[in-house]
């Protein structure tokens, strides 16, 4: 009988740690709530649901990711290594960026996406010009291009089309080296 308090303080115990997982695991559902919800905060418990914002974040990344890839482009055509690297590698930054928020939206993996995609193939390009500079720039461009608008495709955007420029629109820089 004298084992009754401790079997109770054990019990206590027990008790306590089962509280704090089913906490932890609420406080991660919550997180999780917000970052689908585009990082505002959860809606009061009987506030109405209203419809989410747009993705708020990620579209300046991506106007910035285009505008590199024009850039790219127009170097590349104008056979220059050093300028088109240099854009290739601006491309990956803002890639990392939208990987590293480490964004689910309404279910789908984003940040994930942005990895097995983007930053995938923008390495494999990054590889091809540390070895080979320019030669495989054309087929390197194809599946670029092609990257996009699969991650388009995978993330419900399969609206937003992306395709080679065919002119500059950049009256203020040149791009040969
Ligand atoms: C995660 C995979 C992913 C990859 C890879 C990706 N995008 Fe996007 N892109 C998105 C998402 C998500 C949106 C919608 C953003 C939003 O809802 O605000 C988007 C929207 C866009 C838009 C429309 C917004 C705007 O600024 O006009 C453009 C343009 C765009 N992407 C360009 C590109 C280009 C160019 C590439 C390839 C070099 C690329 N994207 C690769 C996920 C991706």
């Amino acid at each position: 009988m004298q084992r009754l308090p401790a079997l109770l303080a054990l019990a206590a115990i027990v008790a306590v740690m089962m509280l704090m997982v089913r906490l932890g695991k609420l406080e991660d559902r919550l997180m999780r709530f917000e970052n689908a919800n585009g990082g505002a905060p959860a809606p009061a418990v009987g506030a109405p649901v209203l419809a989410r914002e747009p993705l708020q974040e990620v579209a300046p990344y991506m106007g910035r990711i285009q505008n590199y890839l024009q850039k790219y482009v127009l170097a590349t055509r104008a056979g220059n290594e050093k300028l088109a690297y240099f854009y290739v590698d601006e491309i990956e930054e803002s890639m990392e960026a939208v990987a590293d928020m480490d964004l689910i939206d309404q279910g789908i993996p984003i940040s994930a996406h942005m990895r097995t995609y983007g930053l995938a193939t923008i390495n494999t390009i990054e590889d091809h010009m540390k070895e080979d500079g320019l030669t495989r720039a054309d087929a390197d461009l194809e599946l670029l291009v092609n990257t996009c608008n699969t991650c388009h495709e995978r993330t419900g955007h399969d609206y937003v089309h992306i395709q080679l420029p065919t002119n500059s629109r950049f009256s203020d820089q040149r791009f040969e080296p």
